[in-house]
């Protein structure tokens, strides 16, 4: 049977006719030199869907973050906060700013930055009068952050946010848009995300200088002379016009695609959410999310092997699943690292699992999941 049925992913990119002709119209018009008409129009339609004022088309997510620290002014050997529950671009693009991500732990609803502790950190750290320079919110798995305390907490010691919305395009927080919050926010268009550009970012703020640096800087920092001249050390960040084509092709369907993928997770809920020690993770009260990827989570004194058993149960199936993100502060990496810790990522990552969710899904399939988990649990 595996080898009859094509593999079920994760999260699969889903290409339409509507991306061929928005790539072949780009291809056709000759703009296959970086930059170009698709790539402003790329931009002003971010704009427009998170209600932001400018945006900066980017290579990838990981390089937005990049430069939104050193847009925020973080400095080598700075501290940036960061949760701990996370994929290691965030922590690694704070490296690559040449600062030191200091790791904060989850709340259980969102699994996000917990507003509590990072509020007790941040007293601490003003104690010894050395305040992070940035703190980087992560909306994990398309579930915004509780940012009415967040905001509030980091506005009181007057520390930046960068809102790493890499995961979360089309969700929001209080009927504000994912990556809106703080002065500046990222989304991902990795091939795995809510929509794609193959591989791509942006950076969205509401602050004119902050998008003119990053622009500036992902252009390999070239003054506005007709000669190459350079104050400053560039980068090249910049997203191509194809690729740029590709990402509004998907934009137009982006509203369509999310709610496949609350399809997705209504139907896993409405099955899984029966059983007894099992729970689909939901939305938190705040704000709708784009249900990028379905978590579910075990409770680790009935089912304690549950996870790993599912996942290689439906391996043996061809079917992709995968523990919740590894916390940085397990992360050999990372060993050095200053860490916040309540125990709650750690066992989220013990205790989760996430199953496939994207737009090519099938009911079908998630049926197939279904049975597949039922069949393991009852084993
Ligand atoms: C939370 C988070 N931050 C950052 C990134 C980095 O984005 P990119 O792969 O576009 O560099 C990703 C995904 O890849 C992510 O999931």
């Amino acid at each position: 049977m595996s080898s009859m049925r094509e593999r079920i992913y994760l999260s699969s990119p889903q290409v339409t006719d509507i991306e061929i002709e928005y790539v072949t119209a780009a291809l056709r018009s000759g703009w296959v030199a970086p930059l170009g008409p698709d790539v402003d129009a790329f931009e002003a339609e971010i704009c427009s869907y998170t209600g932001t004022a400018h945006a900066v088309a980017l290579s990838s997510g990981t390089a937005a973050i990049h430069l939104g620290l050193m847009a925020l002014g973080v400095k080598p050997g700075d501290d940036v906060i960061v949760p701990t529950l996370t994929f290691a671009a965030t922590a690694f693009a704070v490296h690559h700013a040449g600062a030191n991500p200091v790791f904060v732990d989850a709340e259980e609803q969102s699994w996000n930055l917990d507003p509590a502790l990072l509020n007790e950190v941040l007293t601490a750290c003003a104690a010894s009068g050395d305040l992070p320079a940035a703190i980087i919110p992560v909306d994990l798995f398309g579930r915004t952050c509780d940012y009415a305390a967040i905001t509030k907490i980091a506005a009181r010691f007057e520390v930046p946010i960068l809102e790493d919305a890499a995961e979360a395009l089309g969700s929001s927080c209080n009927g504000v848009s994912a990556g809106a919050f703080g002065k500046a926010g990222v989304f991902s268009f990795n091939g795995n995300k809510v929509m794609t550009t193959s591989g791509g970012g942006m950076f969205v703020t509401n602050d004119p200088a902050l998008a003119s640096k990053v622009r500036y800087w992902s252009t390999q920092a070239r003054e506005p002379l007709p000669w190459y001249e350079h104050k400053e050390i560039g980068y090249n960040y910049r997203l191509s016009n194809v690729l740029a084509a590709l990402g509004r092709g998907q934009l137009s369907r982006l509203d369509e695609m999310i709610k496949r993928r609350l399809a997705n997770r209504a139907q896993y809920e409405a099955t899984l959410g029966q059983l007894q020690g099992v729970s689909v993770v939901m939305d938190p009260p705040w704000g709708p999310g784009n249900a990028w990827l379905t978590n579910i989570r075990f409770d680790a004194l009935l089912h304690p092997d549950a996870p790993e058993a599912i996942r290689l149960a439906l391996e043996e199936l061809n079917i992709e699943s995968r523990p919740v993100w590894k916390p940085m502060h397990q992360q050999p990496v990372f060993a050095e690292a200053k860490s916040y810790l309540t125990g709650t990522a750690d066992q989220i990552f013990a205790d989760g699992l996430c199953l496939p969710s994207g737009p090519n899904v099938t009911e079908a399939d998630i049926a197939l999941v279904c049975d597949t988990i039922v069949g393991v649990l009852n084993s």
